[in-house]
């Protein structure tokens, strides 16, 4: 008999009922949505980021990407929390404690300067608080570099370790680094996380962007308004939803695969339980979701957790932990991959549906190896060069690949 426990996992020391937790966010604003949330089923939250004053922020500041009329991607241009620390502390954080189910995880999240001492002193006030864990946020992209906090902090390894080793020294409590994407190389930052003493790594925070044009005004988005309607700026802000994943699995991968001890909570355009699975597949043991919820609301826990253990079920996956990293021994070089023998494309006849898609793909943008016959694609395995153009344009599942030799 499938119980919702097999979604229970351990991390940083922490029992989690299911591995989904809101990430640092407008979710996670005040205790009204957290508790709602936690109401709601999710194993966790973190809270929005704090730093020694509250922050302001721009009026709009949310931009949106859209392809064929479908959100999937979002810009934003806000900062931290607006609330003071005092009511994070004394009021909010406390109260959640006390009214969310016993097994609801709280993170506490922190921003401070490049020096170590703001580090020390939040962690130990949140240690204070009765939080479970602190995450310690060197990843916002905007607002936060210009004052030497935030990606500016994440970008260095030298500062990441020394304010990694700070927070650790205000707490006992574990200490989850949030890094940024907004860097080439991933792995010397999160090895400098480790070094400090981090017990896990967040990855990833938003991606730098400027998410679009209105053409109509020549106005970048998101728009700021300014005191009257016709005064409309913009700036770089941190891009997020499912258009990021790919960046987020890459580096939540890449950490894994360098730093194989290493806890990861993994962040990114997780929007269903299979960008979730996705995630475990490279690597997370806990999973991050801000955007999904944003757009459709904290009940996405509850399809979320039925389509993973439905598959869980169905592969035969005992736990979660059984499933952590299992596509990383598939990540190779790519050298290792221009080695491997000659492939084509095939056509499944039975799910060709005669839309011809592949082949106007195949004639412009690949090795003219696609035509019709008898109202069916077929491949010429002469021509084809198995470069997975046909699959990719494909919506019939009607593309298979088959070994020349
Ligand atoms: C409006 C907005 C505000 C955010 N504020 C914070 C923040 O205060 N602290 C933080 O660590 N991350 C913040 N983030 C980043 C998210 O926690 C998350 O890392 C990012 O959005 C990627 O996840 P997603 O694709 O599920 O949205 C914010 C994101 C958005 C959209």
């Amino acid at each position: 008999m499938l119980t919702q426990n097999r979604l229970a996992i351990e991390f940083a020391g922490i029992s989690f009922k299911n591995p989904l937790i809101l990430s640092s966010a407008p979710p996670t604003m005040d205790a009204r949505h957290i508790l709602r949330a936690a109401r709601l089923g999710w194993g966790g939250a973190t809270m929005k980021t704090v730093t020694h004053e509250p922050t302001v922020d721009p009026r709009t500041r949310l931009g949106v990407l859209r392809m064929n009329g479908k959100a999937i991607g979002m810009n934003n241009i806000e900062l931290l929390t607006r609330t003071p620390l005092s009511t994070w502390t004394k009021d909010w954080l406390p109260k959640i404690k006390k009214e969310a189910p016993e097994d609801f995880v709280l993170i506490a999240s922190i921003m401070s300067g490049p020096s170590p001492e703001g580090w020390t002193e939040l962690a130990e006030t949140m240690s204070r608080t009765g939080v479970d864990a602190i995450e310690i946020n060197v990843s916002c992209p905007h607002g936060s570099p210009e004052e030497h906090m935030g990606a500016f902090i994440g970008q260095d390894p030298s500062l990441v370790e020394m304010v990694t080793r700070a927070a650790k020294k205000g707490t006992d409590l574990p200490i989850l680094v949030k890094l940024t994407p907004n860097v080439t190389d991933i792995v010397p930052i999160a090895k400098a996380a480790a070094k400090g003493g981090a017990d896990a790594i967040s990855a990833i925070n938003t991606l730098e962007s400027l998410v679009g044009i209105d053409i109509e005004t020549a106005t970048p988005l998101p728009i700021a308004y300014g005191g009257n309607r016709s005064e409309q700026l913009s700036t770089y802000g941190g891009f997020c939803g499912p258009a990021i994943r790919p960046v987020g699995l890459r580096f939540v991968s890449q950490i894994a695969k360098a730093l194989p001890e290493m806890l990861i909570s993994g962040i990114g355009g997780i929007e269903d339980w299979k960008s979730a699975i996705e995630y475990i597949m490279v690597g997370a043991r806990t999973l991050q979701v801000c955007t999904a919820v944003m757009w459709h609301g904290f009940g996405i826990i509850k399809p979320i957790t039925e389509g993973l253990i439905q598959f869980m079920d169905r592969k035969g996956y005992e736990s979660l932990e059984s499933m952590v990293g299992k596509a990383l021994p598939k990540i190779t070089s790519w050298a290792a991959l221009a080695k491997l023998p000659p492939i084509a494309a095939r056509i499944i006849r039975e799910n060709c549906t005669g839309c011809k898609k592949c082949v106007t793909a195949c004639v412009d943008g690949g090795f003219t190896a696609i035509q019709m016959r008898e109202k069916v694609a077929i491949v010429n395995p002469d021509k084809c060069d198995g470069c997975g153009l046909c699959a990719v344009v494909c919506e019939d599942n009607a593309v298979e690949f088959i070994h020349l030799d």
